[in-house]
Order: structure tokens, then C-alpha cells, then sequence
């Protein structure tokens, strides 16, 4: 035996009983987003680094702290990135295919792998799935309440409670300007007391000190100016819109002025979602207005806003509340029990047995075999452990006379039926209408 190779920490293996969780996740993100009138795209797992260095932000953790990079063949210093997020790759592939042309109006959803090297903890990994929804070519706030009630929905339908709706504003760039100055006033001198990410944050990027996690570095937060004090007409009008379409469709959002995002990109509008439950990683969702990415990659200004949920956190939620209940795993489990499992009585019958399988197969019906030799009680057993519903016969007998022996294995009914019969006799006592 050789040595065993673990998996990366920050990983995770889902095996099939890991699935029928995945899949639920996955098919209330396609549902709810589909039904808003979302397309789904798919982006490339790795980019240029650049993309997500200019974009995300030099001085942002995920940029700084927590890439993974891969060194380009043949290019001295260029890189590829796994990508950490969607939004740069979805702005980049917008612009790439002349949409801001051609359709400046464009909703997307996507669903599928990031990856940051971030120390693995509750709620974090190195590898996480992101459903995420990105909105073009409107400067609207009522997209970004759409995009927040969407977001709020998917969480409802996977019957999460006691959510907190989190918002706040960015304000245009010449507030930002304004208040970023007053934060620089008010923290230089002040800095004595606070982690060393804070204080290399106070010379790159100054609004990160906002956001930072550690406990004595919160708290001398307090009495920091609030963006609020230069936050000009314009942005103010468009926030108080985010919130009067929030409150048309019956949200109530906590104004949380703490909510400045790690990410570079934001304007105007920035909105998180927390379960208050979860401790200091709370955010289960983080999103926002971003009206110039799209330019700042080479297209032409474009407004557009978008979210995206992490997985492990809302599996993390889920789990919280004994969610989600078997009666909802139930359909995807059932994808994974055989309707029919086929029985061969002696090794003759074995590849009639197989050739069986595939008919029903081919019909569309979940059906399966033993073809390890078992003997027919090996073979029943199994069949009964895996969860199938039927048993279809085949022997010697059974093989001369064109016919096979169903059983019903919950009530342990038999019945003798020709072949030329079989798969109507089988919808029928799967109670699925007839072909
Ligand atoms: P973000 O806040 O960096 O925003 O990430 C969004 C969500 O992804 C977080 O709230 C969290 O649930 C999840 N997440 C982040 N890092 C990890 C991790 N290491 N492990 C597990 N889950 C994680 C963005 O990514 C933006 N692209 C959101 C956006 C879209 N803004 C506009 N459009």
C-alpha cells in the first residue's frame, strides 16, 4: 500500500450522500433566478491575474493575502489566478463580447467554484461555490433592490429564517474622496492600538479599517467619520430609492454603515446578508452597485450591480436550524435508489439480466443489476438496500417463456408478465403515467 495522498486543506470531497444537499442548493439558485428572468453564464475558473488585481483592488485581502496564482509558460511575471470571485470575470466577458454595444441590458446568474487561500475555518474554504447574479446597463436603485429581494428569496425558499438584510452606501467617488481624507485625519495618531493589517490598510486603502475583524480594532472604530457626512445629493437620492423599493416589497433592511466591502469595485449601493447566528463570519451573501468596472476594463460606462452567496456559510445556516428536512431531500435521494433492480437466478441468465436493465434504462426508468455473482438472495438483499422499489426476475423459466417475475418489494406482491407488457406493467405499478 502506498502513502495515502490527502486532499487540500480548505477542501471538501461531496460523495453521492453529499448531493441530494448540493443539488437543492443548486436547483433554488437556477429556480429563483430563472424566474426573475436571469441567463446563466459560465466564465473561466482561471484568468489573468490582472483582471482581478485591478479590479478587486491591490490592497484588498483577496488580492493581497489570498490569490491563487499560477505562473504563465513562457511570459516572464504573468499569471493566471483561479478566479476568487465572478463579478470581474462576468464584467470582463461582457465587455469582450461587445454586449455594451449590441445589448447594454443584460442579467446574469452563475453558480460554481472560487477559490482564495484564506486560513480554512467554520464558514470558509479555500475552494466554495458562489451563486451569484450580476445586472448591466441600469443605473436604477430598483435593481439593486430586485437584486437583494432575489437574494433574500433564494434563502427563504430554503426556509431560512432570521436573516438581516444589511445596507449601506458607497457614495459616488468624489464623496469617497472626501471621507476618505476625514478617516485619514481622524486615524493618523490613532493608529497605536491596532493590528498590523490595520496599519498597512491606513496607508493603501483607508476604508478597510472599517471593515477589520479583530475585536480592539471594531472598537476604535467607534466615532470614525461616517461616509454619510459627505455623501453628496446624488448618491443620497439614489440610496433613499434602493430603500423605498426595499420597503415596496415588504424588506426591512438594517442601515449598517459598517458595510464598506472588501472588494474595490463598489459604488453607490453596498448590501450584505448576515445570519446573526453565525458569529463573526456571518455573511452568507455580499453585493452591490459597481457603475464603473465595466469601463475600468475597457468598455464603455456602464452602471450594474449584482450579489453572490456563499454555500458554505448558508450550509452552515441550514445545518444551524436542522435544515433541510428529509421531506425535502427526499426527491433527490430518490434519484439515487434504482425504480427497478433486475435479477438473474443462475449465471446463464446474467447477460439477458444486463441486456434487460439497459431496456429500461432506455424506456427512461432508474434500473440496476448485481454483477458481482451474487446468488438471488444476495441479489434481493441488495436490491432492498439500495432502496429499489421493484424486483424484475429473469431465469431459466422466465427466459424460455419470454417473460419476466415483478415483485413489489414494499408490499411483496409478484406477478408473472410477458415481456412484450413489461415496462407498461412497471410504470404502472411505479404509479408513473404509461409512455
Ligand atoms: P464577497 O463578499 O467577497 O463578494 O463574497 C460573497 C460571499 O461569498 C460571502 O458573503 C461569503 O458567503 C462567500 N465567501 C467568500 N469567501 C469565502 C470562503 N473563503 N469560503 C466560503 N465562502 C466564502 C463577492 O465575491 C462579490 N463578487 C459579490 C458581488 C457580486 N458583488 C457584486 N456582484
Amino acid at each position: 500500500m502506498g502513502p495515502k495522498i490527502p486532499r487540500p486543506r480548505g477542501t471538501r470531497d461531496l460523495l453521492p450522500e453529499d448531493l441530494p444537499r448540493v443539488r437543492l442548493l443548486e436547483d433554488t439558485a437556477r429556480r429563483v433566478a430563472e424566474r426573475a428572468g436571469f441567463g446563466e453564464v459560465r466564465t473561466p475558473l482561471f484568468e489573468d491575474v490582472r483582471l482581478f488585481a485591478r479590479t478587486l483592488g491591490e490592497a484588498s485581502d483577496v488580492v493581497e493575502k489570498e490569490m491563487f496564482a499560477v505562473p504563465r509558460r513562457g511570459e516572464a511575471g504573468g499569471a493566471w489566478a483561479f478566479r476568487p470571485e465572478g463579478t470581474a470575470g462576468a464584467a470582463r466577458a461582457y465587455v469582450e463580447a461587445g454586449l455594451a454595444q449590441r445589448a447594454p441590458f443584460q442579467k446574469w446568474w452563475y453558480c460554481g467554484p472560487m477559490f482564495r487561500y484564506e486560513r480554512p475555518q467554520k464558514g470558509r474554504e479555500r475552494q466554495f461555490v458562489q451563486f451569484g447574479a450580476e445586472v448591466f446597463g441600469s443605473a436604477c436603485p430598483e435593481v439593486d433592490a430586485e437584486l437583494a429581494d432575489l437574494v433574500l428569496t433564494f434563502f427563504e425558499e430554503l426556509g431560512l429564517s432570521g436573516l438581516e438584510l444589511r445596507v449601506n452606501t458607497m457614495g459616488d467617488p468624489h464623496d469617497r474622496r472626501a471621507w476618505g481624507d476625514a478617516l485619514r485625519a481622524h486615524f493618523s495618531g490613532r493608529l497605536d492600538g491596532r493590528c498590523s493589517d490595520c496599519r498597512t490598510r491606513f496607508e493603501r486603502n483607508v476604508f478597510r479599517l472599517l471593515d477589520c475583524k479583530v475585536e480592539s480594532c471594531v472598537d476604535a472604530n467607534v466615532g470614525a467619520p461616517t461616509l454619510d457626512q459627505y455623501l453628496g445629493a446624488e448618491a443620497r437620492a439614489h440610496f433613499e430609492g434602493f430603500l423605498a423599493a426595499l420597503a415596496a416589497l415588504g424588506r426591512e433592511p438594517v442601515r449598517d454603515p459598517g458595510i464598506v466591502r472588501g472588494l474595490d469595485y463598489y459604488t453607490r449601493t453596498v448590501f450584505e446578508v448576515h445570519d446573526p447566528g453565525l458569529g463573526a463570519r456571518s455573511a452568507l451573501c455580499g453585493g452591490g452597485r459597481y457603475d464603473r468596472l465595466v469601463e475600468e476594463l475597457g468598455g464603455p460606462p456602464t452602471p450594474a450591480s449584482g450579489f453572490a452567496v456563499g454555500f458554505t456559510p448558508t450550509e452552515a445556516a441550514l445545518e444551524a436550524r436542522g435544515l433541510p428536512t428529509a421531506a425535502v431531500l427526499e426527491p433527490y435521494r430518490a434519484l439515487q435508489r434504482p425504480e427497478v433492480y433486475v435479477v438473474a437466478i443462475t449465471d446463464e441468465d446474467r447477460s439477458a439480466a444486463l441486456a434487460l436493465t439497459r431496456e429500461l434504462r432506455r424506456a427512461g426508468l432508474r434500473a440496476d443489476l448485481d454483477l458481482k455473482g451474487r446468488r438471488p438472495k444476495g441479489q434481493f438483499k441488495e436490491a432492498s438496500r439500495r432502496g429499489a422499489r421493484l424486483a424484475a426476475t429473469l431465469g431459466p423459466e422466465e427466459r424460455a417463456a419470454g417473460e419476466v417475475v415483478l415483485k413489489d418489494l414494499e408490499s411483496g406482491e409478484e406477478v408473472r408478465v410477458p415481456r412484450s407488457t413489461l415496462l407498461d406493467r412497471v410504470r404502472r405499478l411505479l404509479g408513473a403515467p404509461p409512455a
